[in-house]
This record gives C-alpha cells, sequence and structure tokens, in this order.
C-alpha cells in the first residue's frame, strides 16, 4: 500500500511522462513537416518510450492499491524554430524529468516506502542515458553548426539511432 503523498507524487510523474511523450510527438510531427525524417523517426520512437515511461508507472500506482490519474494535456507547440532548438528544449525537458524523479525518490524516504524507491531505481538509471543521449545530440549539432550536408548526415545518424534503440527493447 502507498502513502497519499507517495501516491501524489507518482501522478506528478505520470503527468510529466505524459506531457514529454505529448512534447516529442509534436516534435516528431515537425520535423517530418521539415524533411528531417530520420529526426522525426527518432523522435516518434522517443515519445513512445515516454508513453511506456508512464504506463509502468499508472500500472504500479493502481498495483500498490493506489489510484493512477490520467492527466489533461495542455496542447504542445505546433511549430518549433530548428532542430537546434528542438534539442535544445529536450534536453532542457529530460533536467526537468530527472528533478522531478529525484523528487518522488524523496518522498519515498521520508515515507519510508522502500518497495517504491526500489521501483524507482529504475527510472533513475534511465534519466542518466536519457539526458547522456541529448547532451551527446546536441554537442553534434553544435559541431555542425548551420552546415546543411552535416545535417544532412545528422539526420540519417538518428534514423539509425532509433533503429538501434527499438531493436534494443
Ligand atoms: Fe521519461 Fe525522458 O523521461
Amino acid at each position: 500500500m502507498i502513502t497519499k503523498k507517495v501516491e501524489k507524487a507518482l501522478n506528478d510523474q505520470i503527468k510529466l511522462e505524459a506531457q514529454s511523450s505529448q512534447f516529442y510527438l509534436a516534435m516528431a510531427s515537425w520535423a517530418e513537416t521539415q524533411g528531417f525524417n530520420g529526426t522525426a523517426t527518432f523522435l516518434y520512437a522517443h515519445s513512445d518510450e515516454e508513453r511506456m515511461h508512464m504506463l509502468k508507472l499508472v500500472k504500479f500506482v493502481n498495483e500498490r492499491g493506489g489510484t493512477a490519474i490520467i492527466p489533461q494535456l495542455e496542447a504542445p507547440p505546433v511549430a518549433f524554430e530548428s532542430l537546434n532548438y528542438i534539442f535544445e528544449e529536450l534536453l532542457n525537458h529530460e533536467v526537468a524529468v530527472t528533478k522531478s524523479i529525484n523528487n518522488v525518490v524523496d518522498v519515498c524516504l521520508q515515507e519510508k516506502d522502500y518497495t517504491t524507491h526500489n521501483f524507482m531505481q529504475w527510472y533513475v538509471s534511465e534519466q542518466i542515458e536519457e539526458e547522456g543521449l541529448a547532451r551527446t545530440i546536441n554537442d553534434k549539432l553544435n559541431m555542425i553548426g548551420k552546415d546543411k550536408g552535416g545535417l544532412y548526415l545528422f539526420d540519417r545518424d538518428l534514423e539509425t539511432m532509433a533503429a538501434t534503440s527499438t531493436d534494443a527493447q
């Protein structure tokens, strides 16, 4: 059984994961309309992953005697100014997600809920990977700058990355 405080922290996390999924879906759709098909494939897959993060939390809350709340979400932007902007936003968003996960872990410790604490460790490790990946992509984009050929290759690389991470699941 989870306490009300842990339930609230987990429901806040459900909302954030749902928002991440929605936000990355909007980015994917925009990238597709701009002809960045590799980036779109990568972001569509990333959006699916965030939905999986949300679902895992929903099931956990219900299993532990709480009630998962499926949140209402604000509409994400329709257009983005550039690929650089997208991936800077993605990194900022992931940093905020990490902060929120750390908060859930903190609440678990305050409430002496070691079961949820243990469950959350998967998210702690996942965030190290997600932030690391977002930083690598930003570094690549900063190196490429406005070089069109570089951006073309970058987009192709992301398609491969998306295929590799889907295979790994
Ligand atoms: Fe589910 Fe990207 O954090």
